[in-house]
């Protein structure tokens, strides 16, 4: 991958709703080329809108970062967690509100007060089978009710990315998981069908590396067998969302 500093803008045809970010906004100031059908980006220049965000998963891996990264960028940084004490050294450092994201009361009780929500829910063992639909329609629900209007929530290619830009894998597994891939498919259409200002994010395969600091991303980016993207870099882009105008209701893929 060409490496560059300069700063230029993707053909509209081949990033739609994503080439207006290039001339105008910060997320962009590190640095962005021009590749074909994507923007790559990287962590770049940061200025923070929204000062207090809930995150909800952060006891989860992709989670923890996403706090340990707000933190380290000033903002107030709360979690809605099951279990506070898994949190470990981060339980001391933002505000932990105790609850299930099933419990409308509870997702209720922890979007107050903040101005934007990022979503890293995902089912572990034991989940019932409609955890993140259900989870998104109470977090949508109180959201709406509250008037916190920025949702940045992670859902994956396999759920949205559109299938002529999925390698052969991605779209054998997208039909063999069929059913299995349900709650996540209803979970972006309560998204897509409310009125906020969401950004669906949709990586390929998660990785722990170390953040490599740029990444391709777009609604129509090409995902082959192999694309995948490290939390640590997913965080960063899901943190500069925060800041992103262009792509509020918008979904898009991202990966290296
Ligand atoms: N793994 C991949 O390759 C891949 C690929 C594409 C997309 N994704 C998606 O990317 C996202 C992040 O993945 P990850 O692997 O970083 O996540 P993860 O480590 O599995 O974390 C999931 C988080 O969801 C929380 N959670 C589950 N049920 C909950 C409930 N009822 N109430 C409150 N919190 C609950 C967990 O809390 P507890 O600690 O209490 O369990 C945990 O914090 C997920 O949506 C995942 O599906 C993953």
């Amino acid at each position: 991958m060409p490496s560059t500093s300069r700063r230029t803008c993707p053909t509209p045809s081949s990033t739609s709703g994503v080439a207006s970010a290039c001339s105008t906004s910060p997320w962009l100031a590190g640095s962005a080329e021009r590749r074909t059908g994507c923007i790559v980006t990287s962590a770049g220049r940061f200025r923070s809108v929204s000062k207090r965000v809930l995150i909800i998963g952060a006891t989860g891996r992709t989670g923890h970062l996403l706090a340990e990264q707000a933190l380290g960028r000033g903002l107030g940084v709360s979690a809605l967690v099951r279990r506070p004490e898994a949190l470990g050294e981060l339980q001391s450092r933002l505000s932990a509100v105790q609850g299930d994201v099933l419990d409308p009361a509870a997702v209720s009780r922890a979007v107050a007060g903040h101005d934007a929500v990022l979503c890293a829910l995902g089912p572990g063992r034991g989940s019932p089978p409609t955890l993140c639909s259900e989870g998104t329609r109470n977090l949508l629900s109180a959201m709406e009710a509250q008037g916190v209007r920025r949702l940045v929530c992670i859902t994956g290619a396999l759920i949205g990315h559109p299938r002529e830009h999925l390698g052969w894998l991605y779209r054998r597994m997208r039909s063999a998981l069929g059913a299995a891939i349900q709650d996540r498919q209803l979970q972006e259409q309560l998204i897509l069908r409310s009125g906020l200002d969401w950004t669906l994010v949709r990586p390929p395969r998660l990785d722990n590396g170390p953040a490599r600091g740029s990444w391709r991303v777009g609604e129509d980016i090409s995902l082959g067998a192999m694309a995948h993207i490290n939390r640590a870099d997913l965080a960063s882009f899901m943190l500069q969302q925060l800041d992103n105008p262009t792509l509020i209701r918008r979904g898009v893929a991202i990966a290296y």
